[in-house]
C-alpha cells in the first residue's frame, strides 16, 4: 500500500535503514513515496502509460528492477516523472520506488529582471534548465524598465537604438537610487549595451521553454518604469524636455517621468507593443507592470488633465485604473489575461485581472496597500511574491557573503516558511495561483551573481509550491539540500552555502 511521506512524520526516519535514506534525495520532495528495496540499472526500459484521471502536472512513477513505468495524463506529468527519475539516479542505478505526485500550486515561477543588468540568451536557458529540474513552470521575463528596453519591436526602431544602451551604470558595490549629485558620483562611466533580444532570439527561447514545460510570462511595464522607452520617444512623456539626453535612467529607484496618459499616440505605442507581444508569446498571461508609478507629472500635464476631464475621472488617481482597464480588455481581446504588480489593482479594475502581490505594507510611490489576501477575497486571482520571502536580491544571511545585495534578509529558512495562502480564508484559496522568486538585478551583475542569489533559495520556493500544506519541517528540507546542493555544484551552478 502507498504510504504518505507526510503522514509518517518523524517516524519515517526511525523505520527506514539509514543507507536507504541516503539513496533518495528529491527536491522538491514528492507527495507520496514508498521504497520497494533493490535497484534498477540506469539504462532500464521506460514505459509510458496514459491515464486521464491523473491531474495535468501529476504522475505516477514505478521503478522496478526490470523496468520503469511512468503514468500521466499528459506531457507535463511525463516530463516531471523524468525529472524525478534523473534525481533518483546515482552511481548508474535507480532505487526501486513507487511515487505518486502532483503539485499543490499551478503557478511555480521564477522572475528575472533582464533590464537593470542584461543576462542574455544562454543564461536564460541555464535558468530554464534549472527550473525544469525543480518542476518550476512560469518564467516571468521582465523585459522593459527605466534603465533598459530589451525587446526589439517592429515599427519602433528607436526603442533599441536609444533604450537598450546607457552611458554608465551604478558602480559595483555602491547604492544609488535618487539621481542626486552624490548619486552621479557613483556612476562608473562605462558604456552598457546596446543589449536586447531580437525576435529570432525570443522564438528560440520560447521553443526552449516549451520543451521544458515552462510558460513564459513577458512583462512590458506601464504606465511607470518606462523611462527607457521615453528616451527613444520623448513625445510620449508629459515633459519631453526631461528626456533631452535620450538615454535610459542611469541610477536605480523610482522615476517620476512616466507615460503621458493624455497622449493618444503614447497609448497607441503601448498597444502596438502589446499586440506584437501577444502574437509572439504563446502563453496565456501578459504582465503589464503597474508598480511604483508616481502621479506628479500627470498632475500638471495639460494632456493628462484633459483626459481626466474627458473620461470623468476624479483626479490623477483615476488615470492608472483607467489605463489598466483599457489594457486588461485589450489583452482579453487577444486571448490573454493581464497580470500586474499589486498597485495596479487599486481602483476600479476588472476581476479578471491577476494581481502579483509583492508589497507587505505601504510602499512603491506611496500607493495604498492591497494585500494578496485582500485581493483574493475580492475575487482577483493572485500570484504571491511577498518581498520578505520571495525577493532573491535581498541578502541571504550568509556570514561571509562576497556578493552585494539591495538590502533585506531573506534566509533559506525564510523562503521555506512561505505560505502563499497565509491569511486567505478557505473560500478564497482557489484564487491563490501560487508564487515565485523575484530576481531583480540592480545589484546583480552577471550569471554567477544571479546563480548565487537564486540557489539554493529557489529550491526552497520550488518545494513550498510543489507540496503546499504537505511540506515537511525545514530540517528535513535542509538535510536533503546537503546532497542536492552538491548536485547543483556538480552542474557548475554557483549555488550559495546552506547557512
Ligand atoms: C517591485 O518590486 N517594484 C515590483
Ligand atoms: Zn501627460
Amino acid at each position: 500500500m502507498m504510504k504518505n511521506w507526510m503522514s509518517l512524520g518523524t517516524a519515517f526516519a526511525a523505520v527506514l535503514p539509514v543507507a536507504a535514506l541516503a539513496e533518495i534525495v528529491l527536491v522538491p520532495r514528492p507527495v507520496k513515496l514508498v521504497e520497494k528495496g533493490g535497484f534498477a540499472p540506469e539504462k532500464v526500459a521506460i514505459r509510458e502509460v496514459e491515464d486521464a484521471s491523473i491531474p495535468a502536472e501529476g504522475y505516477r512513477l514505478s521503478v522496478a528492477a526490470d523496468g520503469v513505468t511512468i503514468t500521466a495524463s499528459g506531457a507535463a506529468g511525463k516530463f516531471y516523472a523524468r525529472q524525478t527519475l534523473k534525481q533518483l539516479t546515482s552511481d548508474k542505478k535507480i532505487p526501486c520506488v513507487e511515487i505518486e505526485d502532483a503539485p499543490a500550486y499551478s503557478w511555480r515561477g521564477v522572475h528575472m529582471d533582464d533590464c537593470r543588468h542584461f543576462f542574455g540568451k544562454e543564461t536564460v536557458k541555464q535558468v530554464m534548465d534549472l527550473m525544469a529540474q525543480h518542476k518550476l513552470n512560469r518564467f516571468h521575463w521582465h523585459l522593459t524598465e527605466d534603465q533598459g528596453w530589451r525587446i526589439e519591436i517592429p515599427g519602433y526602431p528607436e526603442l533599441v537604438r536609444y533604450g537598450a544602451a546607457r552611458s554608465a551604470s551604478v558602480r559595483h558595490g555602491v547604492k544609488a537610487s535618487k539621481g542626486t549629485k552624490e548619486d552621479a558620483d557613483k556612476l562608473n562611466g562605462i558604456q552598457y549595451g546596446p543589449f536586447y533580444y531580437t525576435e529570432k532570439d525570443i522564438r528560440e527561447i520560447i521553443a526552449y521553454a516549451a520543451e521544458r514545460q515552462i510558460t513564459i510570462v513577458p512583462e512590458i511595464e506601464l504606465p511607470g518604469h518606462v523611462f527607457a522607452a521615453l528616451a527613444a520617444y520623448p513625445e510620449f512623456a508629459c515633459v519631453p524636455e526631461n528626456l533631452a539626453s535620450r538615454e535610459p535612467r542611469l541610477v536605480w529607484g523610482i522615476e517620476k517621468d512616466v507615460l503621458c496618459l493624455g497622449n493618444d499616440k503614447a497609448i497607441k505605442f503601448m498597444e502596438d507593443v502589446l499586440d506584437y507581444v501577444c502574437k509572439l508569446f504563446p502563453g496565456d498571461v501578459v504582465h503589464i507592470g503597474g508598480d511604483e508609478c508616481p502621479q506628479v507629472r500627470w498632475k500638471t500635464c495639460p494632456k493628462c488633465q484633459a483626459r481626466i476631464q474627458a473620461e470623468g475621472l476624479k483626479d490623477e488617481h483615476g488615470l492608472q485604473p483607467w489605463i489598466t482597464r483599457h489594457f486588461v480588455k485589450f489583452l482579453e481581446a487577444r486571448g490573454k489575461r493581464a497580470l500586474g504588480w499589486d498597485e495596479y489593482l487599486l481602483g476600479d479594475v476588472p476581476k479578471s485581472a491577476i494581481g502579483m502581490s509583492w508589497r507587505e505594507g505601504r510602499s512603491g510611490a506611496g500607493h495604498e496597500h492591497i494585500s494578496g489576501a485582500k485581493a483574493a477575497i475580492s475575487g482577483h486571482d493572485v500570484v504571491m511574491t511577498p518581498c520578505s520571502y520571495c525577493y532573491l536580491d535581498y541578502r541571504q544571511g550568509l556570514k561571509n557573503d562576497p556578493f552585494f545585495y539591495i538590502g533585506g534578509n531573506v534566509t533559506l529558512e525564510r523562503c521555506y516558511s512561505l505560505n502563499p495562502c497565509a491569511n486567505v480564508p478557505p473560500e478564497a484559496r482557489k484564487h491563490i495561483l501560487g508564487a515565485q522568486g523575484n530576481n531583480w538585478s540592480e545589484y546583480t551583475w552577471n550569471e554567477y551573481d544571479l546563480a548565487w542569489k537564486m540557489w539554493p533559495r529557489t529550491c526552497a520556493l520550488a518545494e513550498v509550491l510543489w507540496l503546499g500544506d504537505a511540506k515537511p519541517q525545514f530540517s528535513d528540507f535542509k538535510a536533503r539540500m546537503k546532497t542536492h546542493r552538491l548536485r547543483l555544484l556538480g552542474q557548475g551552478v554557483n549555488c550559495a552555502p546552506l547557512e
